[in-house]
C-alpha cells in the first residue's frame, strides 16, 4: 500500500504517470529533471545515480540531497557546489525516516563492534582519562588506530610474538592487517582532519564511529545506493563478516539442511516481500532467524541479539548480556540477563515453529544447550590449567600470548570452542564435531597438556640438577 502511494507521488512530482508495482523489478526510476545534484551527478560517477534509480528511495522521491545535505553540527559537512554536503550519511541521517530501525541497531552489539574489538584499547584509555570516546577531539588526541596496533594483548593475537621478536616497534612495520582486517568488519573511527579530509574512510564496518558521534553503518548490509531489503536477506550479506576459523556462521549455514535448501531453491523465493513468511520461502536465511518479521509471529528487528539465549563468543558461554540502552557502558558492563535471554529463545522458537513442530524444535534446543554445557566444562578445565601453570612457574604471564600453553588456551576459546558451539547452534554437524569438539579436545587441549607436562618434567630435572 505504502509503496503504491509513494510511486504515485513520484509520478505527480515528476509528471511521469504512475508505475505498476509489477514493473519495478526490471525498471529504473526515471531521472528527475531539474534535480540540484543530478544535474551533474547523472554523468559524474554515473554508477551512483544508476544504483539509486533502482532503489525504493528513487521510486519514493528520496533524493541525493535528502541524505547528503549535512546536518547541523556534523563536522563532515563540506562546501560543495553551493551546498554543504557530507560523504558519510550516518544512521542519524536515516533516522529522519527510519527511526525504529536506527534505534534498534544503535542499542545492538553491531553498533558497538568497533569499541568491543579493534578500538577497545582506545576506548579504555579515553574512559580512564574521563574523555568522551565518541568525540572527534578525543580521537584526534589519542589516535585510535595506532593505539590498537601497539597494544600487546590477546585481542591482537599476533602482538605477543611481535613483541617477543621485537618487530612490534619497528617503524617500517605498519600493522596494516588491523586497518584492512579488523577495521573492515568491526568498523573504525572516521576522523575529519583539520583540512577537511576524512581519515578512517572509506569504511563500512558494522560498528563504525561516525564524525557526528553516532555509531554503526547501515551500508554494512544495505549497500549504497540500492539500499535493498532483498540483498540484506541473502546469507552472503552476513557471511562477508561471519566466516572463518573463529565465527564460521556462513560455513555452518552452507553445511546445514537450511543452507542446502536455499542453494537448491532460493532463486525462486519471494525476496521482495514486505514482511515475509513461510509462503515466501521454504527454509530460513540468517536474516529470517535473527532479524525478519516472519509469518506474523515475531516482529522485525535490527537488534541482532534479540532472539539469542547465549553469548557464544566469550570464553565462558553465559546468557545474553544486557543491551547498550540498559547499562551505563556496554564495553565494560557485561551483565547477563537470563530473563531477557529466555525471551530471546522464545522468539527464536516462534520462527522455527512456522515450519517445524514443537517437539522437533524443543528437542533440537535441548541437545544444543547440552553442547554449550560440555564446552563450558572443558573451558573451565583449560583455564585452570593455565592459571596453575602460571602459579607453578611453568609459563610467564608477562607477555600474555607468546608461549604455547597461552596460544592453545586462546585457540580453544576463540577458534575451535566457538566452532563447536556455533556448529551446534545452527545445525552444522561437521563444525560441531570435527572442527569443533575434536579440534578443541584432542588437538589443542591434548597439545596444551603435553606441552605443560614436558615443561613440568624439565622443571623437575632442573631442580634436581640444582640440588646436585
Ligand atoms: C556542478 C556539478 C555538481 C553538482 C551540482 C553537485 N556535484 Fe557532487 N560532485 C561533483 C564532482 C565533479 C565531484 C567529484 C568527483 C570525483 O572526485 O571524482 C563530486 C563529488 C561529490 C561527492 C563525493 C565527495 C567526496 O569527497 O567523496 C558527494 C557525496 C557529492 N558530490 C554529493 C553531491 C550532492 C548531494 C549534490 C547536491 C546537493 C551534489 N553533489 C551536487 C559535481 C557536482
Ligand atoms: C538513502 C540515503 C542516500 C541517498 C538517497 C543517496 N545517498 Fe549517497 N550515500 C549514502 C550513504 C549511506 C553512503 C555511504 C557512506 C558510507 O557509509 O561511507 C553514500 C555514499 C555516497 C558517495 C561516496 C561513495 C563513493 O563511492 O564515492 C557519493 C559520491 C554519493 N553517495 C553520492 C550520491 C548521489 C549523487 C546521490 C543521488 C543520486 C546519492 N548519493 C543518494 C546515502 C545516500
Ligand atoms: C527522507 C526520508 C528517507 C531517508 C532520509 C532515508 N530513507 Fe530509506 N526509505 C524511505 C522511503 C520512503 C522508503 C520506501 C518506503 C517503503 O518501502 O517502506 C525507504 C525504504 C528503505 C529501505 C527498504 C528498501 C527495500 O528494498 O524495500 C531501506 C533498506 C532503507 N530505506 C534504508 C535507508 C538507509 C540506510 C538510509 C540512510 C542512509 C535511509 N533509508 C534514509 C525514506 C527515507
Ligand atoms: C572477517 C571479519 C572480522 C575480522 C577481520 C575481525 N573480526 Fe572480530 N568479530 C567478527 C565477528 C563476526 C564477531 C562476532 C562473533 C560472534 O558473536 O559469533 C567478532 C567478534 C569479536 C570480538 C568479541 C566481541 C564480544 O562481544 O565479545 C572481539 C573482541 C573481536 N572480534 C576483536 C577483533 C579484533 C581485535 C580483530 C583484528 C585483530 C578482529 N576482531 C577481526 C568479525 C571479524
Ligand atoms: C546486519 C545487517 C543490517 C544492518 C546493519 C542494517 N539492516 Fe536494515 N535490514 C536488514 C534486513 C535483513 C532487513 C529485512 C528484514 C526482514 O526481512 O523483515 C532490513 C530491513 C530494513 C528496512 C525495511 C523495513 C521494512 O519494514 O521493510 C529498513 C527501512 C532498514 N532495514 C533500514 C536500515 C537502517 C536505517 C540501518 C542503519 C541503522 C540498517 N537498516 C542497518 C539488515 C540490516
Ligand atoms: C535456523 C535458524 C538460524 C539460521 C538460518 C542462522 N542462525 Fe544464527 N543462530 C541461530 C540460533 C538458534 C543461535 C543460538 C541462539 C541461542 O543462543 O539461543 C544462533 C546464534 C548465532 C550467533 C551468535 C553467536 C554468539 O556469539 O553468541 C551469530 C553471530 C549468528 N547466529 C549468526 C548467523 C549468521 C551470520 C547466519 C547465516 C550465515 C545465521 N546465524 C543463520 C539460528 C539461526
Ligand atoms: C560488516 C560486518 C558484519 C556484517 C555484514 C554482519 N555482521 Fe553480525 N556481527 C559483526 C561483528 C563484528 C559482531 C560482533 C559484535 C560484538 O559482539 O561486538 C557481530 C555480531 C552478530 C551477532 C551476535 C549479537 C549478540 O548480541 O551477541 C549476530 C546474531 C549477528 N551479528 C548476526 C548478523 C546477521 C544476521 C547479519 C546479516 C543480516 C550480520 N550479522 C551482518 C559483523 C557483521
Ligand atoms: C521457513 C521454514 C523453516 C524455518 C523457519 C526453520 N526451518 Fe528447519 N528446516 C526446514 C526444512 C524445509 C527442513 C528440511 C526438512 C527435511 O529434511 O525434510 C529443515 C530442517 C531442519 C533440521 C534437520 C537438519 C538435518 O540435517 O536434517 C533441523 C534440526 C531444523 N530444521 C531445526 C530448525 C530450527 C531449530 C529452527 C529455528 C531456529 C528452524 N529449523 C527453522 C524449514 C525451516
Amino acid at each position: 500500500m505504502k509503496r503504491i502511494v509513494c510511486v504515485a507521488l513520484v509520478g505527480v512530482v515528476f509528471g511521469l504517470g504512475a508505475f505498476a508495482d509489477g514493473d519495478r523489478d526490471s525498471s529504473m526510476a526515471p531521472l528527475p529533471k531539474n534535480d540540484r545534484c543530478l544535474s551533474c551527478h547523472a554523468s559524474v560517477m554515473p554508477g551512483v545515480s544508476t544504483s539509486w534509480r533502482q532503489s525504493e528511495h528513487a521510486f519514493s522521491g528520496v533524493s541525493c540531497a535528502d541524505c547528503h545535505i549535512a546536518r547541523p553540527g556534523d563536522p563532515s559537512g563540506r562546501d560543495h557546489m553551493g551546498f554543504k554536503v557530507t560523504s558519510v550519511p550516518s544512521p542519524a541521517y536515516c533516522a529522519t525516516c527510519h527511526e525504529a530501525e536506527v534505534a534498534q541497531n544503535s542499542r545492538s552489539k553491531h553498533a558497538w563492534a568497533a569499541f568491543f574489538g579493534n578500538l577497545k584499547p582506545y576506548y579504555t584509555e579515553a574512559r580512564s582519562r574521563g574523555l568522551d570516546p565518541l568525540a572527534q577531539s578525543t580521537a584526534k588526541q589519542l589516535d585510535p588506530e595506532r593505539m590498537g596496533k601497539q597494544a600487546v594483548t590477546p585481542l591482537f593475537p599476533d602482538s605477543g610474538i611481535l613483541a617477543a621478536t621485537g618487530i612490534i616497534s619497528r617503524p617500517d612495520y605498519s600493522h596494516n592487517n588491523v586497518t584492512l582486517g579488523c577495521a573492515q568488519c568491526h568498523g573504525t573511527f572516521v576522523i575529519v582532519e583539520d583540512d577537511g579530509e576524512l581519515s578512517g574512510w572509506p569504511n563500512t564496518g558494522i560498528g563504525r564511529v561516525n564524525p557526528d558521534g553516532s555509531t554503526g553503518s547501515c551500508s554494512s548490509c544495505h549497500t549504497r545506493h540500492t539500499f535493498s531489503v532483498a540483498e540484506a536477506r541473502k546469507p552472503y550479506t552476513c557471511g562477508q563478516c561471519h566466516l572463518g576459523p573463529d565465527h564460521p556462521q556462513i560455513e555452518v549455514y552452507e553445511e546445514s539442511k537450511h543452507g542446502n535448501i536455499y542453494d537448491a531453491r532460493g532463486e525462486s523465493w519471494n525476496w521482495e516481500a514486505d514482511e515475509w513468511g513461510p509462503d515466501d520461502i521454504d527454509a530460513p536465511t540468517c536474516a529470517t532467524c535473527h532479524m525478519s518479521g516472519f509469518g506474523g509471529v515475531v516482529q522485525a528487528t535490527h537488534d541482532v541479539g534479540e532472539r539469542l539465549y547465549w553469548e557464544l563468543q566469550p570464553k565462558v558461554s553465559v546468557p545474553q548480556w544486557k543491551n547498550a540502552d540498559q547499562v551505563d557502558d556496554l564495553v565494560f558492563d557485561r551483565v547477563s540477563d537470563p530473563v531477557a535471554a529466555a525471551e530471546g529463545r522464545r522468539r527464536m522458537k516462534a520462527v522455527c515453529g512456522q515450519c517445524h513442530s514443537t517437539p522437533w524444535v524443543d528437542g533440537y534446543f535441548t541437545e544444543f544447550d547440552a553442547v554449550v554445557n560440555d564446552y563450558n566444562i572443558v573451558w573451565k578445565y583449560v583455564d585452570a590449567l593455565l592459571t596453575d601453570a602460571y602459579a607453578d612457574g611453568l609459563a610467564d604471564k608477562e607477555n600474555p600470548i607468546d608461549e604455547m600453553p597461552e596460544i592453545y588456551h586462546y585457540l580453544i576459546w576463540h577458534h575451535s570452542g566457538r566452532r563447536w558451539r556455533m556448529g551446534a547452534a545452527m545445525m552444522g554437524p561437521d563444525w560441531t564435531n570435527w572442527n569443533g569438539a575434536i579440534d578443541t579436545i584432542m588437538y589443542y587441549l591434548g597439545l596444551m597438556k603435553s606441552d605443560l607436562d614436558l615443561r613440568a618434567r624439565i622443571q623437575r630435572l632442573e631442580r634436581d640438577a640444582d640440588k646436585r
